[in-house]
């Protein structure tokens, strides 16, 4: 629960007390969904703020001896009626990509938050959006890859705490339960006349590989719709950077390589190549190692030349364009690490956002 104020709520939110103004008429009642017209007529009058559930409630408190369809209508009791906010979010998510300059996705703004299913959703919606705009889709097509994006997980949240959070290796059994996720996703949204059937069914199909080798379905190519083609690469991305109980973030080389040498066997090559142009490897700051031993710091990055970034040598301070430089042509990058070091003579570390 949190209070907001009145020129502070936004669509989708949900009230969680009835309120009423002076002469004691209800202005909105429990439980609502937040419209627009609902928030200029409070704005209007005056109404200070509303106390509204928050946004994504935590997660996985349900009780795991309750069978699957019990935790599937607590699921959507909880949470359907925020997929209208889900919508806003994820349009709001692809105007603000649509309005950067080269819309350089940078891997530390992703790293930056606490890990949940709702920061890893975020997440493959930004990185998705970047991949849909590389692959010209029109800007409706975007936002419906974006919601489908924040929505691929929401099976998770029918799926018992202790599995989704276990330290370990997963058993048969909770892998099993675990992958059944993307059926109960569908599953969930399946009354939900806000998502088109495309969007429900890329939720399903997410974990699908190329090859036909993934799940639930064994779908393969163009099966597999493209919405679901793209956050599959989004998705494993995320996941392969992040810090998790059970494992260490990869490197952003053996990430790159990982995803290159899958293409065309988990991914779609198409998918990759835009991914490849619009996603940052070595973010601005990471320090790298250069073929002949020298170490440097990242400096700048552009379109298009995600391993070859502008940087300062550390030894040197000499800025090199490992892009346009011929004298550097012969040199590749062999090792990067987001380690920052302030006020040791190289450039200062840039913005870590996407940049601009
Ligand atoms: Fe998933």
């Amino acid at each position: 629960m949190k209070y907001v104020p009145s020129d502070h709520l936004l669509p989708g939110m949900i009230s969680l007390k009835s309120i009423y103004n002076r002469r004691g008429v209800c202005l909105l009642g429990a439980n609502h969904v937040l419209t627009p017209p609902i928030i200029t007529q409070l704005c209007n009058q005056h109404y200070p703020g509303v106390f509204v559930y928050d946004e994504f409630p935590e997660l996985g408190k349900m009780n795991p001896g309750f069978g699957e369809d019990w935790r599937i209508s607590e699921v959507k009791a909880q949470h359907i009626l925020n997929v209208d906010r889900v919508i806003f979010f994820a349009t709001s998510v692809v105007e603000s990509i649509l309005h950067m300059e080269d819309r350089l996705l940078d891997m530390v703004e992703l790293k930056e938050h606490k890990h949940d299913i709702y920061t890893h959703s975020v997440n493959v919606a930004m990185i998705s959006t970047v991949c849909g705009i590389g692959m010209g889709l029109s800007d409706q097509e975007l936002k419906e890859l974006a919601t489908t994006a924040m929505l691929h997980d929401i099976g998770k949240l029918a799926i018992p705490d202790e599995i989704l959070n276990k330290p370990g290796k997963l058993n048969d059994d909770e892998m099993e339960l675990m992958k059944s996720h993307s059926q109960l996703g569908a599953t969930i949204l399946d009354q939900t006349s806000a998502l088109t059937n495309e969007m429900k069914k890329s939720i399903l199909m997410h974990h699908e590989n190329y090859d036909g080798s993934g799940y639930p379905t064994g779908a393969k190519g163009e099966e597999i719709p493209l919405y679901a083609r793209i956050i599959h690469v989004a998705d494993v991305y995320d996941a392969m950077i992040q810090k998790r109980s059970y494992k260490k973030p990869f490197n952003p080389l053996e990430v790159v390589e990982y995803l290159m040498g899958n293409a065309g066997i988990m991914f779609d090559i198409d998918v990759i190549y835009s991914f490849l142009r619009y996603v940052t490897i070595y973010p601005v700051g990471t320090m790298v190692t250069l073929s002949d031993g020298r170490e440097a710091r990242v400096v700048k990055n552009r379109p298009n030349q995600a391993l070859r970034p502008v940087v300062v040598l550390k030894e040197t301070k000499e800025r090199v364009d490992l892009a346009e430089d011929r004298r550097y042509f012969n040199l590749t990058i062999t090792g990067g690490e987001c380690v920052f070091h302030e006020g040791d003579g190289l450039e200062p570390r840039g913005p870590v956002h996407m940049l601009a």
